[in-house]
């Protein structure tokens, strides 16, 4: 098995290398790449974990056409076999972790959905009782499930953190049409998928969707999709309200940094070979619980 870390496609222009996934633009449509790269404690770590890109390329595809019935979204081929001929040239690297999708405008606001409460929605709450200007249930507890599922926006920044926005404010700058669309759409879409994992011993504690708008002004879902890059994903039987839980996909990499002598303030130390594995191991296990399929890579 190949690992990918970056990729360099000649004749298509790269527009982009996020965290994890590399795009490239053609006519007017995107090439995605998901690389097998991670991230912890916001940092990029220098391993790879062996087929990652492909179980969160596999299990956003997954929740694209799970939930196609409540938004359109951006796929527009997900078969490298069917790509244009001059990226199957590259089929080795491609395979299983590409997806040609539709350029389109992405609304600068993270569309973040919590059915828990953990993060910096749960420092917010410890202080002051709200998120953001959403007011609170006294007495709830670290990781506590919500009583209701709330919507808590952020702006997308292009460096460093996304800061949250009130809705109000959100409607002011995108007008109240659309943030009204982008919160139903989102709560929906995450009640939808939250229910479906937690019957497969998933909780899906958070997520965020991006959604654009199309050459014909038309709103659709793009990014990825309830990934465990863009989720907290828990599993179900080790859930407890009142501390922090275990991370379905990262809980060994955070386990083994925080064994190290690393301060958190610098790049983080290179993973032994059998922590990469098992994590590995993990992702593939998120992927296979979740859409009950046996993961070929
Ligand atoms: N259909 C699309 N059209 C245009 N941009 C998109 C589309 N889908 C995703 N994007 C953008 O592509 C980028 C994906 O890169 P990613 O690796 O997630 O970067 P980041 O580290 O910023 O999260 C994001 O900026 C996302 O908003
Ligand atoms: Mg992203």
């Amino acid at each position: 098995m190949k690992l990918i870390g970056g990729v360099e496609i000649d004749s298509i222009e790269k527009i982009a290398s996020g965290k994890v996934r590399e795009m490239f633009s053609f006519n007017n449509e995107l090439l995605i790449v998901t690389t097998d790269r991670i991230s912890a404690f916001d940092y990029i770590l220098d391993s790879l974990i062996p087929v990652k890109g492909i179980v969160l390329n596999k299990i956003s595809n997954f929740w694209f056409k799970y939930l196609k019935d409540i938004i359109e979204n951006h796929l527009i081929e997900t078969d490298v076999e069917k790509f244009p001929k001059f990226l199957k040239r590259h089929k080795e690297t491609l395979k299983g972790r590409s997806v040609i999708v539709k350029k389109v405008k992405i609304f600068p606001i993270e569309c973040v959905v919590r059915g828990y409460i953990t993060g910096s929605g749960w420092e917010d709450y410890s202080k002051t009782g709200k998120i953001g200007d959403l007011k609170l249930p006294k007495g709830l507890t670290k990781c506590d499930r919500l009583p209701e599922v709330i919507f808590t926006p952020s702006t997308k920044e292009t460096s460093g953190h996304d800061v949250a926005i009130t809705i109000n404010k959100a409607k002011r700058i995108f007008g109240a049409d659309i943030i009204n669309t982008l919160q139903a759409k989102s709560i929906e879409l995450y009640l939808k998928a939250s229910e479906y994992a937690l019957r497969r011993g998933i909780i899906i504690a958070d997520t965020k969707f991006e959604f654009g708008v199309t050459s014909d002004d038309k709103i659709i879902l793009a990014d990825e999709v309830l990934t465990p890059d863009s989720s907290r994903f828990w599993p179900l039987d080790e859930y407890e309200a009142g501390r922090d839980q275990h991370s379905y996909d990262k809980q060994y990499v955070r386990d083994y940094l925080l064994s190290t002598i690393w301060d958190r303030n610098s790049k983080p130390p290179k993973l032994p070979e059998a922590i990469a594995r098992k994590t590995s191991e993990r992702y593939i296990a998120a992927y296979e619980n979740l859409t009950g399929q046996k993961f070929e890579s």
